[in-house]
């Protein structure tokens, strides 16, 4: 027992006081003896165990403050206080006993002479009386302390409690409830008024009839302040039932959590937001990246183009080398043929024989001039021509050419403008692509050709008027690797013997020499539509057709004394060998320098015909210089080369090689009449 723990005693006189505590001591209770009622009031606190006093001091002195301090105790104390009387002081014999229990409350009665054992089991009852006091003090305490912790967790947690019985349908709420609704009362009907009139119905229900079994009970809902603001409210309640399941009560609390609607929804909009967005980068990544693949996949086009080009480019300039020396060669073997032809005995095996060889030899120098326009090489004869004129000519050869199983259509403009271009080399060229298409259509189909003048240039022309040539078919098509491939020099996919597959590329050969270009369009199994675009001409490149000389042939020049040029001594001797067969005098010379000195040194020379592709000086500077030696000697160019240059005596008049006796002939009359350049 705590040392401040005592009974108080009041026994001013003789050895009472000495003897109680002396008592009270054996039985483990401090006590302390206090001199008057005055002093003894003064010491009653809540650790005071209980009082002793004689009667005798009691009457002694005013009995009021103490019987104040009494009546001003807690609820939980009621201080025993045992009162020591005289002889025959018992209540019922004592009418001032009645006065002192109402004055001192709890009062029990000691009658002197008193035996110990009576005195300390008034003690020990009085004692425990009020441990037990003590107690409940103690739990009064724990009580408080609890409500106080419960106050203090609801109001760090926001939480309003409330609380509703069901029969009654009485609603009581807390202050800080009140408060989370905005109102400074909230009976039942104060809480339906605060609710939103959409969700009032409902939640009135919800609480008034709890689904049956639960324990527990939720609801939000939107309210509406006095201030017309709006707030979002939860309501969480234990649902209390009686015995026979009945809901009696909810017991529950009020959360005010608008702020957390408001930041769910920040959230929920946020998230919207950010997935959208992650769905226009994603959208934008995917573009960029499929621009990028388109680009790779332009510049490998245009890489796969011009490895192309410059392939065709190298195969172009070897072809061509090939080619001339080809042509010469050609050449020779035709001067020397036609020569023997001539000489030799007219019996008809040697006839055949030399048919033969002037056969293999005229295929051998149509190939060369094939590949000579693939390499763009091939001398053009450049003229204004009407290609309405040139496709109407060519008919009957076409129909013929494409046989009976085949319908040729023209589909030609009523007018078109010239175009500038080597007529006989496009006839061949058209020639060509309706050759392709006929082998394109084994089971009969139709050829279409047209003419237009297109409105723009196409890509990769120079800007200008153009005119175009359209062949177009109905047959088998070419799939887009044959496609991309047709152009290729001796790329074909006929049979051997067949093609040479120079065809194609001899016509973008030449259309690219005319500054115009070839585009072949083709479906698998609908057809195909080759087109040829070709510069039209304009005024001022429009060359009038040389005046055709009055006599075709070579006759009436007379004997000449011609001066032959050429850095080959096969053609120089094989032209040769035709000239004096024509009944002319000839000189030969082998390279320009050595010519001059000729044409210096004999001023009997008529004529002087020399080949253009010479080594040190070309053809046209030796004609260049021969004129100012001789001005008036008429000269010709031999030439199956391109290359000649765009200046005044580019207007020579020229001769194709390989050439026949016959052409030789006729150009060097021709050549001896016109007036010179
Ligand atoms: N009109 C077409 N329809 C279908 N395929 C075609 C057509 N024109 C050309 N081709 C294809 O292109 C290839 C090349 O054509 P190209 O004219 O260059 O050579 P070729 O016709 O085979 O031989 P050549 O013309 O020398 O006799 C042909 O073998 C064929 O496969
Ligand atoms: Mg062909």
């Amino acid at each position: 027992m705590p040392h401040r723990q005592k009974v108080l005693l009041l026994a001013p006189l003789g050895r009472d006081a000495a003897v109680a505590s002396g008592m009270l001591e054996r039985i483990g209770v401090a006590s302390e003896a206090y001199p008057d009622l005055a002093s003894l009031q003064r010491a009653v606190d809540h650790n005071s165990l209980f009082i002793i006093i004689t009667e005798e001091a009691l009457r002694a002195g005013s009995l009021q403050p103490l019987a104040g301090k009494l009546a001003a105790q807690p609820s939980w104390s009621d201080l025993p206080v045992i009162v020591l009387t005289q002889h025959g002081g018992g209540a019922e014999r004592n009418p001032g006993a009645v006065r002192l229990v109402e004055t001192l409350g709890n009062v029990t009665f000691v009658e002197r002479p008193f035996h110990p054992t009576t005195f300390l089991s008034i003690s020990r009852s009085a004692l425990k009386a009020r441990q037990r006091q003590f107690e409940a003090r103690a739990r009064m305490v724990e009580l408080h302390e609890s409500a106080e912790n419960l106050r203090m967790a609801l109001l760090a947690g926001r939480l309003g409690s409330w609380d509703l019985d069901l029969p009654s349908v009485i609603f009581t709420a807390s202050a800080p409830c009140t408060a989370i609704f905005g109102r400074s009362r909230l009976a039942w009907d104060d809480l339906l008024d605060c609710i939103v009139p959409e969700d009032r119905d409902s939640v009135a229900a919800a609480l008034r009839h709890p689904a049956p079994q639960a324990e527990n009970l939720y609801i939000a809902f939107c309210i509406a302040w006095p201030d017309r603001s709006l707030r979002w409210v939860e309501l969480r309640a234990r649902v209390i039932r009686d015995e026979g399941g009945r809901a009696v009560r909810l017991v529950g609390v009020a959360t005010d959590v608008t702020d957390r609607r408001i930041a769910e929804h920040r959230l929920r909009r946020l998230n919207e937001e950010l997935e959208k967005r992650v769905v226009a980068r994603t959208r934008e990544l995917k573009q960029a990246h499929a621009s990028v693949l388109a680009e790779i996949e332009q510049r490998e086009q245009a890489q796969k183009q011009l490895r192309q080009a410059q392939k065709n480019e190298m195969i172009g300039q070897l072809t061509g080398g090939v080619a001339h020396d080809f042509n010469n060669l050609l050449m020779a073997v035709l001067g020397n043929l036609e020569l023997l032809r001539k000489h030799a005995p007219d019996d008809a095996r040697t006839q055949r024989l030399l048919d033969g060889a002037f056969q293999g030899a005229r295929r051998g120098a149509a190939l060369t001039q094939r590949l000579l326009a693939f390499a763009r090489r091939q001398d053009l004869h450049l003229q204004s021509s009407s290609l309405l004129d040139l496709i109407r000519g060519m008919r009957d050869l076409i129909a013929r050419s494409v046989g009976p199983g085949i319908d040729v259509r023209l589909d030609l403009p009523a007018t078109l403008p010239p175009a500038l271009v080597d007529g006989n080399q496009i006839e061949l060229a058209l020639l060509n692509l309706v050759i392709n298409s006929r082998d394109a259509m084994p089971d009969g189909g139709t050829i279409t050709i047209a003419a237009d003048e297109p409105p723009d240039a196409a890509a990769g022309l120079a800007s200008g008027r153009y005119v175009r040539l359209i062949v177009s078919d109905t047959g088998t098509g070419m799939d887009e690797q044959t496609l991309a491939r047709a152009t290729e020099p001796f790329f074909s996919t006929k049979e051997l013997g067949k093609g040479t597959g120079l065809g194609l590329s001899m016509i973008q050969g030449l259309a690219t020499q005319l500054n115009g270009t070839l585009r072949l369009l083709s479906t698998v199994g609908k057809g195909t539509r080759a087109e040829l675009w070709l510069p039209a001409s304009a005024a001022d490149e429009q060359r009038p057709a040389l005046p055709a000389p009055s006599m075709q042939d070579g006759a009436g020049v007379g004997r000449l004394t011609i001066l032959v040029v050429d850095d080959d001594t096969l053609i120089a001797s094989s032209t040769h060998h035709m000239l004096e067969d024509l009944g002319h005098e000839v000189i030969e010379a082998y390279s320009g320098d050595e010519a001059l000195t000729v044409v210096r040194q004999n001023p009997e020379i008529d004529f002087v015909l020399t080949d253009f592709a010479m080594p040190l000086m070309n053809g046209v500077e030796l004609a260049r210089r021969v004129r100012s030696i001789r001005p008036d000697l008429p000269i010709l160019l031999a030439t199956g080369y391109a290359e000649l240059p765009r200046d005044a005596f580019n207007d020579l008049p020229r001769l194709g090689k390989p050439y026949q006796q016959s052409e030789l002939s006729r150009e060097i009359a021709k050549a001896v009449r016109a007036p010179l350049a």
